[in-house]
């Protein structure tokens, strides 16, 4: 079966809506932007590179309505692109696709051409998502080699992405080139993005893995089963400080601890060369619901009080090597990001 996140049909853009699976595969067509913010906003897609992709066709179904008018179609457009970018704060890469099909159509001469240009752009970003991932494969899975267990948390797969994956494409090309290749995904409290979405992939791609809760992976390192650490991001600073979901911070002390190598995965969309470093990274603050309760059931007393951040930042010096569809990043980080993005 292929899992795919998003397909564009031509009018509609069709959305799995992954808070479902791994149970139900439903489809939701969104018409308008204010569907693709839904979407993105209440988690049907998620992942770094997926939102982007479904905000630059949001983008294009809002501008298919807007007056052919130069100046008055680049006003409402950069409306919609501040609408799309407020769905969700912390991966970069939905600032990044909007900002970029703004772009397109504020250089374009030819007003009449503006909604098919934004759409070609949309559709090259689609198709850009999954070279780059591919890419990101081929990269990473050099850092492994046969009878490698690797660690990951959260779900970088097809799902968060157009195809492939982040560092699961790293996972995915490793078990195909080496033998022996075994997996430990973490479940990913609250969301259980890892038990409900990578386990499904992972089970799709017939790869071997065993699925932990997240407390378990202190235990695991230290009974020398985990050979590396990759996980994906939603915005990299330009100091190589990494926000990735919840949970991936602990891991990145934890493999520090055990002298085991952490790799982030991630497209060169995912950097933010705005930010000097990971304290200006906005951090999501999610519903409490998803903390007092488990698969839709309390598990917790009525009336307390609840953390529920949904990503944290990982400190550069806890990162070996950051895997870009451009190479594998080595420290400094500031320096070797600098490099990469003049390529
Ligand atoms: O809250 P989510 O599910 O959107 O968080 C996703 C992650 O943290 C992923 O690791 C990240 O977006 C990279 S996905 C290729």
């Amino acid at each position: 079966m292929e899992i795919r996140s998003l397909k564009f049909d031509g009018e509609v853009l069709h959305i799995l809506d992954q808070r479902r699976l791994p149970f139900e595969f439903i489809d939701v067509p969104c018409k308008t932007e204010k569907d693709v913010w839904q979407a993105i906003n209440k988690m049907m897609i998620r992942g770094a590179p997926a939102i982007g992709v479904a905000a630059a066709y949001g983008m294009y179904l809002g501008a298919k309505n807007l007056p052919l008018k130069k100046e008055t179609f680049l006003k409402e457009l950069k409306k919609i692109k501040e609408y799309l970018d407020s769905a969700r704060p912390t991966a970069v890469n939905l600032k990044w696709a909007t900002q970029r099909i703004y772009e397109v159509a504020e250089k374009n001469k030819d007003s009449k051409e503006l909604k098919k240009i934004i759409l070609q752009e949309a559709m090259a970003m689609e198709k850009e998502d999954a070279e780059r991932n591919y890419r990101i494969g081929e990269y990473g899975s050099a850092l492994f080699k046969d009878n490698d267990t690797i660690m990951t948390i959260c779900n970088t797969g097809a799902l968060a992405t157009v195809a492939y994956g982040t560092a699961f494409s790293v996972i995915k090309r490793s078990f195909e080139k080496y033998k022996n290749i075994k997996v430990i995904a973490l479940e990913t409290r609250p969301y259980l993005q890892g038990a409900r979405l990578t386990a499904l992939e992972l089970k799709e791609a017939h790869i071997p893995f065993h699925l932990i809760t997240d407390n378990m992976s202190g235990f695991i390192m230290s009974k020398n089963m985990v050979n590396g650490v990759v996980v994906g991001a939603d915005r990299i600073a330009s100091n190589g400080d990494t926000a990735n979901k919840i949970g991936t911070y602990t891991l990145a002390v934890l493999a520090m601890y055990h002298k085991i190598p952490f790799y982030v995965a991630a497209p060169i969309s995912t950097i933010d060369p705005d930010i000097a470093s990971g304290e200006e990274i906005p951090i999501e603050e999610r519903n409490p619901d998803e903390v007092t309760h488990c698969g839709g059931k309390r598990i917790a007393p009525e009336g307390i009080k609840v953390y529920n951040p949904a990503f944290d930042i990982t400190p550069n010096r806890l990162i070996d090597a950051i895997i870009t569809d451009r190479g594998v990043l080595k420290k400094p980080f500031t320096e070797s990001i600098k490099e990469i993005l003049k390529k």
